[in-house]
């Protein structure tokens, strides 16, 4: 590993952090790509796609209420620690964290200003498109093994609010992100393998408005040539060490 240069920042900038499943593997939650299209014993397309759902709702339901039951007693790690120190350091107006987890993990940790750009495992949604409910999530800890509950408005079936493999970002969201990419000084990236876009490509967007670009991840990841500094190893042992 590099030696790590404790991050150094002036009054004025701003940091942004991007997250991906790396930043939980030490909390206990697999990444994807250590899941090689297998999350636990389904097959993720299957459970996260409009294809899945349109075709069994009920083992969509099934399989996310039992992702549910594993976030709710995981722990976060000194990974999320160490952001939400960060936040805490540089205040909240001059931060940001992005992330792709749906676990909830860092907001658990205490970190305050988060965009979750793929959804949360506790929201849920009307799963009609065309009705309001679909744009308004709700917050919703429960498990539905048996009877999944129905849209008060138009009585489609209630959705888990999570992006699925072939369904666009929320546009709001995604300005805000790029937005404060184009702003920021500092970007970290944490435990992302940089294969999934939009946000795979995130680091360049900053890069191109000149921000310094680090990278915390296991192994070397797709986007790799973008990064200014690269530590490589694990992210509850190196972010505490470099925040
Ligand atoms: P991946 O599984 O693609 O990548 C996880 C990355 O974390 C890999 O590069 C690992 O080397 C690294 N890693 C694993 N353990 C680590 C640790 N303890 N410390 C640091 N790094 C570690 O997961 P993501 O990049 O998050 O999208 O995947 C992105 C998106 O792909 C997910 O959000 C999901 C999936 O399709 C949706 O669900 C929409």
């Amino acid at each position: 590993m590099n030696s790590i240069k404790k991050l150094q920042f002036g009054e004025l900038e701003k940091i942004v952090v991007l997250t991906g499943s790396g930043v939980s593997a030490e909390s206990g939650i697999r990444t994807f790509r250590d899941m090689a299209g297998l999350w636990e014993e389904y097959d993720v397309y299957e459970v996260a796609s409009p294809q899945g759902w349109k075709k069994n709702p009920s083992l969509v339901w099934k399989f996310y209420s039992e992702r549910r039951k594993q976030a709710l007693v995981c722990k976060p790690n000194p990974a999320h620690f160490a952001i939400t120190k960060l936040e805490e350091r540089i205040g909240t107006e001059r931060f940001l964290l992005i992330t792709q987890n749906v676990d909830g993990l860092h907001k658990k940790a205490g970190t305050k200003n988060i965009i979750e750009i793929h959804g949360s495992l506790f929201r849920s949604r009307c799963s009609n498109d065309l009705c309001i409910g679909a744009k308004e999530s709700f917050f919703d800890e429960s498990l539905y093994f048996e009877k999944i509950p129905s849209c008060p408005s138009c009585n489609s079936l209630i959705r888990p609010d999570i992006v699925w493999f072939g369904e666009f970002l929320s546009p709001s969201l995604e300005r805000k992100a790029r937005d404060s990419l184009f702003q920021c000084s500092i970007l970290i990236v944490v435990g992302t393998s940089g294969v999934v876009y939009p946000v795979a490509g995130y680091p360049y967007l900053a890069k191109s408005r000149g921000a310094k670009t680090i990278l915390v991840n296991k192994d070397p990841p797709q986007n790799l040539e973008i990064f200014d500094e690269f530590y490589e190893g694990l992210a509850g042992e190196i972010l505490p060490l470099l925040i």
